[in-house]
C-alpha cells in the first residue's frame, strides 16, 4: 500500500506560524511521525509539500497511479483552490482532508471548503494528530476493517 501525504501553501513553515493556532511541530516533524508510523503498519508513505498549486497538482497526477490513498491538507488553497480539487477528484483516490486548525470555528471564509466534496472525510482540528489518524483509517478501510 502506498499512500501520499500532502502539504500546500505555507504548511512548510510550522512550528514558526502562529504556535497556538497550528501548534509547535515543524512539518519535517510531522512527516516523520507520518513516515515511522508507515513503516510500522507497512505501508510506504510520500511526502510533499508545495507552496504552489500547479506543483501540488502535477505531483498529484504523477504519482497517483501508483498510490492507493491520499492525504492533503490543502493550507488556504482549501477555500479555493477549484484546480487541485478537479486534480483530486481525477484520481479517483479516497482522499482524507486533513486540517490542523478547526476551520469551523475561525473566520467565516475559512468554513468553506470546495476540497471537501471530493473527499472521503474530513479532520479539521486535532492538530498534528490529524495526519496519523488519516493514514490509520486508510488502512483500516483497505483492510476492510471500517
Ligand atoms: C489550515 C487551515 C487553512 O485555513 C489555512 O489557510 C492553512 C492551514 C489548517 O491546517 O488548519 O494554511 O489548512
Amino acid at each position: 500500500m502506498r499512500i501520499l501525504v500532502i502539504n500546500g501553501p505555507n504548511l512548510n513553515f510550522l512550528g514558526r506560524r502562529d504556535k497556538r493556532i497550528y501548534g509547535e511541530k515543524t512539518l519535517a516533524e510531522v512527516d516523520s511521525l507520518v513516515e515511522k508510523q508507515g513503516k510500522a503498519l507497512n505501508v510506504e508513505v510520500m511526502t510533499f509539500q508545495s507552496n504552489n498549486e500547479g506543483a501540488l497538482i502535477d505531483f498529484i497526477q504523477e504519482q497517483s497511479d501508483s498510490a492507493d490513498g491520499i492525504i492533503i491538507n490543502p493550507g488556504a488553497l482549501t477555500h479555493y483552490g477549484f484546480s487541485l480539487r478537479d486534480a483530486l477528484a481525477d484520481t479517483k483516490l479516497p482522499v482524507i482532508e486533513v486540517h490542523l486548525s478547526n476551520i469551523y470555528a475561525r473566520e467565516e471564509w475559512r468554513a468553506k471548503s470546495v476540497i471537501a466534496p471530493v473527499a472521503k472525510g474530513q479532520i479539521s482540528g486535532l492538530g498534528w494528530r490529524g495526519y496519523p489518524a488519516a493514514l490509520q483509517f486508510l488502512v483500516d478501510e483497505q483492510k476492510g476493517e471500517n
